[in-house]
C-alpha cells in the first residue's frame, strides 16, 4: 500500500474530504507511516479488521480485510480465522461478534461507540414489557445492546427485518428498538397482505430521522429518471417514496445493478454515497448525506493504538450466561435469512 494508491481512492469522494486536492495528497503521505504499522501489526497478531461501510474511508481503503453492512459483517467476524478482531464499526457490531465468537479476542477502536438506537433500551426494559405482554413474540434489531438479544427471540438487521418477521408464525410481535423501521415494517406486511399485530418501541436513528422527505418531490422534478434509495431507519415518509429501500450493502448492490446513467438521491449516511464514488463511480448523486459521529469516531490513530498498547477496557466482554441467550436469537436469523 503505497501513498498514490490510497490517493487514488479517496480522490473519487466529494462528501467527506476537502476539495482541495493538495491537501488530501499529503493527508494520504502523512498517513502512511501509520498505515505500514497497523499492516505490520496486523499480520504479527494475525488480526482481521472489520469495516462498517459508514467509518472514514481512509479505513476502509487502507487496513480493512473486510466492509460491509451489519449483517455481512456479523458472518465475518463468526467465520474469521483470526484471534484478534479490530471491529471498526460501533459498540453493538463488536458485541455480536463476541457473541458469535466467544475465543477470539474483540475491540471496538470507536472512541465513541454507541449508536442512538441500541442506547434507547435496556434489557431491563425489554424484561418488563415481556411480563407485561407475555403472549408476544419480542424482535430486536440487530442495533441493540447484548442484554437486549439475549430478552429477545429473535435478531434482525436492515436486509432481513421484513422477511423474518413476514415468515414468523406468530402474528403478535413487539419490536424493538426503532420505530421508524417498525412502522416501514407494519407498510410491508401490509403490502404482503400480511396481517400482524406489532407493537413498537420509540428509538431512532439520530441520523436518519433527520432526512427531510421534501427533497423527494423537488428532486423528482427537477432529474427524470431519479432513483431513491433509503435505509429502513428513515421515515415512512421517506421509504414510501423511495425506488428501493435496503441495508447498506443491498443500497450499495442496487445502485451497481443500475449503473452510472441514473441521477440518484441516497437517504443513507454519506459512508455509503463515499464507497460507491471510490469504487464504481462517478454517479450523479444530489441531496446531501449526513454524519454518524459514533462511527465517525474510529480512526487509523486509534486502530493503531489499540494494536499497539490494547487496554484491558479495550476489550469487549460479554457475560457467558447473557452471552448464550444471545446467540439462540443471533442464530434464529441467521438460519431464517439463509432460507430461501
Ligand atoms: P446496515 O446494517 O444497513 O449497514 O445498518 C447499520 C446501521 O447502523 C445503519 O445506521
Ligand atoms: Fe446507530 Fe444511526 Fe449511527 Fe447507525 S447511523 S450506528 S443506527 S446512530
Amino acid at each position: 500500500m503505497n501513498a498514490d494508491q490510497l490517493y487514488s481512492k479517496l480522490r473519487k469522494i466529494r462528501f467527506e474530504k476537502s476539495e482541495n486536492r493538495e491537501d488530501l495528497r499529503q493527508f494520504c503521505e502523512e498517513k502512511m507511516p501509520l498505515i505500514n504499522e497497523i499492516l505490520d501489526l496486523k499480520e504479527q497478531k494475525g488480526a482481521v479488521i472489520l469495516a462498517h461501510t459508514y467509518v472514514p474511508p481512509e479505513i476502509i481503503y487502507s487496513v480493512a480485510d473486510h466492509t460491509g453492512d451489519s449483517y455481512g459483517l456479523s458472518k465475518n467476524a463468526r467465520d474469521a480465522k483470526s484471534d484478534l478482531i479490530v471491529f471498526a464499526g460501533v459498540r453493538f457490531m463488536g458485541e455480536t461478534a463476541k457473541i458469535l465468537s466467544p475465543e477470539k479476542q474483540v475491540i471496538v477502536p470507536a472512541t465513541d461507540g454507541g449508536c442512538s438506537l441500541a442506547d434507547s433500551i435496556t434489557g431491563e426494559d425489554v424484561r418488563r414489557l415481556k411480563k407485561e405482554f407475555p403472549d408476544y413474540t419480542f424482535a430486536c434489531y440487530i442495533n441493540t445492546t447484548v442484554d437486549v438479544k439475549a430478552a429477545c427471540d429473535v435478531v434482525v438487521t436492515s436486509s432481513n427485518v421484513y422477511d423474518i418477521v413476514a415468515r414468523m408464525d406468530t402474528d403478535k410481535i413487539y419490536f424493538v428498538p426503532d420505530r421508524l423501521m417498525g412502522l416501514n415494517l407494519i407498510a410491508d406486511l401490509e403490502k404482503r397482505g400480511i396481517k400482524k399485530d406489532i407493537k413498537l418501541w420509540d428509538g431512532t436513528c439520530y441520523v436518519h430521522e433527520e432526512f427531510d422527505p421534501a427533497l423527494i418531490e423537488s428532486s423528482r422534478r427537477m432529474f427524470p429518471g431519479l432513483k431513491i434509495l433509503s435505509h429502513p431507519e428513515c421515515d415512512p415518509l421517506i421509504t414510501n417514496e423511495s425506488d428501493f429501500v435496503g441495508s447498506t450493502t443491498q443500497m450499495y448492490d442496487y445502485v451497481v445493478e443500475n449503473g452510472n446513467d441514473p441521477t440518484y438521491l441516497v437517504f443513507s449516511e454519506c459512508g455509503l454515497a463515499s464507497r460507491l464514488e471510490a469504487e464504481k463511480g462517478p454517479f450523479d448523486m444530489v441531496g446531501s448525506c449526513m454524519f454518524c459521529k459514533y462511527m465517525k469516531s474510529n480512526s487509523l490513530e486509534n486502530i493503531l493504538r489499540v494494536l499497539r498498547n490494547p487496554e484491558p477496557a479495550d476489550y469487549i466482554q460479554v457475560d457467558d450466561l447473557i452471552r448464550e441467550d444471545a446467540l439462540k436469537a443471533l442464530n434464529r436469523m441467521f438460519a431464517e435469512a439463509e432460507k430461501k
